[in-house]
């Protein structure tokens, strides 16, 4: 069972529901399971069905409860929504009537610290959502210092980066750099503590996550493969909580939607149509009660009438926002 203080708690609910609007009989997919808090609100809502994807195999462990508790209206999938299109597919799903994605990190991965994702715990540098592949540790300890100081600098919009990543090989020529504490040891050398909010290793803590788990990559191909997915009215959420997904989220929304007073559904020239551009963010009262929301930016839009662009002809990472390091 999960201690009461790791549990994830999830963040907009209220605004989620009313946008999905579940209903019954209807399909959702919940990209970012995690604890499975969004998941639950949808079910409690409608006699609905919700597919769940995490990368986490953690996550999909702690979601057997929702398995037990709604039986064959709730599946889940150890897979990255970079791929959903295709875990979809191998389910025999091929139309969804709302999507959501709640990026970044949960409170468990973040608080459980041997998972290594936080700099306030010392714990081996890990870092890795699926738990496989290379960890934080792999990458410290073996990049050039160029491109450590072009992961920094890019993924974490740190100014002080390349000081920061020669810290670093000069530091790993004399030991291995093991552990969270010692990467902010590092850091502090170069970047003194102040009184200011964020703590001098968040920028290069954020940046190593971004960078060894695809982050933006896999909200880009997600982004685009959703036009195959999605039926027509079906609606897309993204939550997101920092400038660089968002930015990716803000920039797909502007290329490839409508507004809907334009919106004509026997003539759409847009995938997508939004009703307002503006992004929603949480109330005061939320904030209060769960300050990991503070920084949510929710973005959402429905699919249009529009039979399937060209895909990938049109859509440009880079012209997105995305950051290739
Ligand atoms: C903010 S949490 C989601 C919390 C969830 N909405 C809830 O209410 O419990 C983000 C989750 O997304 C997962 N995640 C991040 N990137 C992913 C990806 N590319 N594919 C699938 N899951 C991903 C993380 O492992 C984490 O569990």
């Amino acid at each position: 069972m999960l201690n009461k203080e790791l549990q994830h708690k999830p963040v907009m609910c209220e605004e989620v529901l009313s946008i999905l609007n579940p209903s019954d009989g209807c399909v959702y997919l919940d990209g970012t399971l995690g604890a499975g808090g969004h998941s639950r609100k949808i079910l409690e809502s409608a006699d609905c069905s919700v597919i769940g994807i995490d990368k986490d195999p953690t996550a999909i462990e702690l979601c057997r409860d929702l398995e037990k508790h709604y039986g064959n209206k709730f599946l889940s999938i150890n897979g990255s929504f970079g791929n959903l299109s295709q875990h979809l597919n191998s389910i025999g799903i091929n139309k969804i009537d709302g999507i959501l994605l709640d990026l970044g990190t949960s409170s468990m991965q973040l608080g459980t610290p041997e998972r290594g994702f936080s700099f306030q715990f010392d714990a081996p540098l890990d870092m890795r959502m699926t738990q496989t592949g290379e960890r934080a540790y792999d990458i410290i300890n073996s990049l050039s210092e160029d491109s450590l100081a072009d992961i920094i600098f890019y993924f974490g919009e740190e100014r002080r980066s390349r000081k920061i990543a020669k810290a670093i090989v000069n530091k790993r020529k004399i030991k291995k750099i093991k552990t969270t504490f010692d990467l902010n040891e590092i850091i502090l050398s170069v970047k003194k503590a102040n009184n200011r909010k964020i703590h001098p290793a968040t920028k290069t803590f954020q940046a190593l996550r971004i960078y060894i788990n695809n982050e933006l990559k896999d909200l880009y191909e997600a982004l685009i493969s959703i036009e195959k997915v999605l039926s027509e009215k079906g609606r897309l959420v993204v939550i997101s909580f920092h400038s660089l997904e968002d930015r990716i989220v803000k920039n797909f929304i502007k290329e490839n939607s409508m507004p809907l007073r334009k919106y004509d559904p026997k003539n759409p020239d847009k995938i997508f149509v939004y009703e307002n551009r503006k992004v929603i963010k949480p109330s005061e009262y939320e904030v209060k009660k769960n300050r990991r929301s503070r920084s949510a930016k929710l973005r959402w839009v429905f699919r249009s009438s529009l039979k399937l662009s060209q895909l990938n002809s049109s859509h440009n990472f880079i012209n997105y926002g995305g950051i290739e390091c």
